[in-house]
């Protein structure tokens, strides 16, 4: 399997109930490394660019809303796999909907403040880490 990286985001209502340290630890204990995280509140733009592919969709204006209510922690997550295998962490994107022991289940509120984003392909998550970190910014898992 080979090794891949994938960009998370720990959205604002996970920030917000101060859960980001335990969704970074649940993320380590899972197997993945953390090669770069940093806090940033996004600004309208930046939320806006990064959703750009769901312009059209009837939520946006919510989702934007949302996800500069309030800081974020945006990571490069690294292991075998990593795509599928976050996605598989996070839970189904409504929580209510997501198996037991995701990230999503135990920490999201509903569709739209669901804690956590990851990329949905490889070609996504190098698209999206670039859009958040200069290459310089992240740092190669030792050994
Ligand atoms: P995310 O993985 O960040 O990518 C797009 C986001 O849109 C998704 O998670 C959801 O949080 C959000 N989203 C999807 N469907 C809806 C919806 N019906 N209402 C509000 N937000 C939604």
């Amino acid at each position: 399997m080979a090794v891949e990286r994938t960009l998370s985001i720990i959205k604002p209502d996970a920030v917000e109930k101060n859960k980001a340290g335990a969704i970074l630890a649940l993320l380590e204990e899972s197997g993945f490394k953390i090669l770069a995280c940093k806090r940033t509140h996004l600004s309208r733009q930046v939320a806006e660019g990064f959703y750009a592919v769901h312009k059209a969709r009837p939520f946006f204006g919510e989702l934007v809303e949302f996800m500069t209510r309030s800081p974020v922690f945006v990571a490069v997550l690294e292991r075998d796999d990593a795509v599928a295998q976050y996605r598989k962490v996070m839970g189904a994107t409504d929580p209510a909907k997501a198996d037991a022991g995701t990230i999503r289940k135990l920490y999201g509120g509903n569709v739209g403040e669901n804690a956590v984003h990851g990329s949905d392909s490889l070609d996504n998550a190098k698209i999206e880490i670039a859009y958040f970190f200069p290459a310089n910014e992240v740092a190669p898992a030792a050994g």
